[in-house]
């Protein structure tokens, strides 16, 4: 088993949510304006009550350790990019008006495009560099359970 292993199945767990991000923006125009509302709800509920603070572990704990054994302080800063850019969307989509489909739609498919690409970045280009320190991935790891409040959650 890989060191890295139990934080790829929590971007597995977390990824069975972001799938559904494309089927809710589908779904949008069949609903009325207050199913439309609560499907905007769960999804905000998951992504700010479960995926930001993920992310947020990241910052703190993951990224700068990544940074160190790649040995170049600014390497993860593409990736915190990311997060803003995901940040920016999501606040986007709490502000939509909800009978502005066309947003609610655009919003959510750009979520879904931008988390499960930046997901694989994190698990082909910096995972790799924990599981050749099984030593540091064992500390950093354990970190990140203790910053999310439970690893494993979803
Ligand atoms: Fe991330
Ligand atoms: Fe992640």
């Amino acid at each position: 088993m890989r060191p890295t292993e139990p934080f790829r199945r929590e971007h597995e767990a977390l990824l069975e949510h972001i799938d559904h991000l494309p089927q809710a923006a589908r779904e949008m125009p069949e609903l009325s304006e207050e199913e439309r509302d609560l499907l905007r709800r769960r999804v905000l509920d998951f992504l700010r009550g479960t995926l930001l603070p993920h992310a947020k572990a990241e910052e703190d704990v993951l990224y700068p350790e990544w940074a160190a054994l790649v040995g170049f302080a600014d390497a993860a800063v593409p990736m915190v990019h990311d997060h803003e850019g995901i940040v920016a969307r999501i606040e986007r989509l709490e502000a939509a008006d909800v009978s502005d489909i066309d947003t609610l739609q655009e919003l959510l498919y750009g979520l879904y495009a931008l988390i499960s690409v930046h997901f694989r970045k994190e698990e082909d280009l910096q995972l790799p560099a924990f599981d050749a320190a099984p030593d540091v991935a064992e500390r950093v790891l354990a970190r990140m359970s203790a910053a999310t409040g439970d690893g494993h959650k979803h």
